[in-house]
């Protein structure tokens, strides 16, 4: 398995504004994994439009397009081993009614709209979404010291 996946990890903004961002970076450097992009910003409709493709004919989705246009959201990109997979267990359940607690949305929400953050759920998405939020010449290849320690 590769030291180098990545995976897109945004704090929405309900995140932002409750002041969670602190202990939501905290959470995956904790864990090891590097950041490698970091960006805030209000995205646009038609960013969140692509962002969420499958879902932008769902009954939900003129609301979530509403809430996540609102303000600003913390774009991320983290690096290291299975993060993809790892970054959902650390985001936790999509309803924050069945997170488990020690999960993010399992100790920070409650609703299913107002869930906190976002991870890409696969390779493919992970590479569609940071591209869709980032250029590339905004992410930062660099040595984790510490690496040694962890793998
Ligand atoms: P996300 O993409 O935000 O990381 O969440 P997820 O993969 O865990 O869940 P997904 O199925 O991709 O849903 C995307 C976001 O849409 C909102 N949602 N609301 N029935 C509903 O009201 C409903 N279903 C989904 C959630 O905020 C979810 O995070
Ligand atoms: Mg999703």
């Amino acid at each position: 398995m590769s030291q180098n996946e990545r995976t897109f990890i945004a704090i929405k903004p309900d995140g932002v504004q409750r002041g969670l961002i602190s202990k939501i970076i905290g959470r995956f450097e904790d864990r090891g994994f590097k950041l490698v992009g970091i960006k805030l910003m209000t995205p646009t409709e038609n960013l969140l439009k692509q962002h969420y493709s499958e879902h932008v004919d769902k009954p939900f989705f003129p609301k979530m397009l509403s809430f996540m246009t609102s303000g600003p959201v913390l774009a991320t990109v983290w690096e290291g081993k299975d993060v993809i997979r790892q970054g959902r267990t650390i985001l936790g359940a999509t309803n924050p009614l069945n997170s488990a607690p020690g999960t993010i949305r399992g100790d920070f929400a409650i609703d299913m709209g107002r869930n906190v953050c976002h991870g890409s759920d696969s390779v493919e998405s992970a590479n569609r979404e940071i591209s869709l939020w980032f250029k590339a010449e905004e992410l930062v290849d660099w040595k984790l010291n510490q690496m040694s320690w962890i793998y």
